[in-house]
């Protein structure tokens, strides 16, 4: 049998959240110690001896990729929170959901001018979370190296969306 990767870790679950939708769900990717080291590390892999000063992650899943990259870097973490989350003083993004829209939120002191960022989350769909948190990141002058994800989902535009703000785009899988 040939080895697993990454993709074959990660379930789907039909019909989540709403009726139609194949929800790609990678808590069975986080709780395999196999696939979540080979995800951390494939994730990792394209970094290596490049300058990164912290690690962004978008909630909830990137924070669980984010935190294990960051740890594996030694470098700090930052999360981007849904609003009303972070304590401290912030700047805000809107950006469009399915149905409305939503708001994301980054502390302002928790990115430095020129700082490199490795931005990271589990999914790239439409591109509009990570888009907010792109432009979260540059308005406190943050210098993205690259988006990381594990799944993207081509079809959804995320990517062509994100590459034509001039980010570079990298992710484990697809699915359609
Ligand atoms: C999911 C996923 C990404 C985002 C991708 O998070 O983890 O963050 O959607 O979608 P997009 O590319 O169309 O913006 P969700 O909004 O479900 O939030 P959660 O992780 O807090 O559940
Ligand atoms: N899985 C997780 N998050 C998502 C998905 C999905 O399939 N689609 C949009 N956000």
């Amino acid at each position: 049998m040939s080895k697993k990767t990454v993709k074959d870790y990660i379930r789907t679950i039909v019909d989540f959240p709403h009726e139609g939708i194949l929800f790609r769900d990678v808590t069975t990717l986080f709780a395999d110690p196999r696939g979540f080291r080979m995800a951390v590390d494939q994730m990792l892999h394209p970094y290596a001896g490049l300058q990164i000063d912290k690690v962004v992650g978008l909630e909830a899943r990137g924070f669980i990729l984010g935190g294990a990259i960051a740890h594996q870097l030694s470098v700090g973490f930052v999360p981007v929170r849904k609003k009303g989350k972070l304590p401290g003083r912030t700047i805000s993004q809107e950006y469009t959901l399915e149905y409305g829209e939503a708001i994301v939120e980054l502390h302002e002191d928790a990115i430095q001018p020129g700082e490199k960022i490795l931005l990271v989350d589990d999914l790239l769909a439409t591109g509009g979370t990570a888009e907010a948190g792109i432009k979260l990141i540059e308005r406190l002058g943050g210098e993205i190296i690259s988006c990381s994800f594990v799944i993207d989902l081509p079809d959804l535009g995320g990517r062509k969306r994100l590459e034509a703000m001039g980010m570079e785009v990298l992710s484990l899988c697809e699915f359609e």
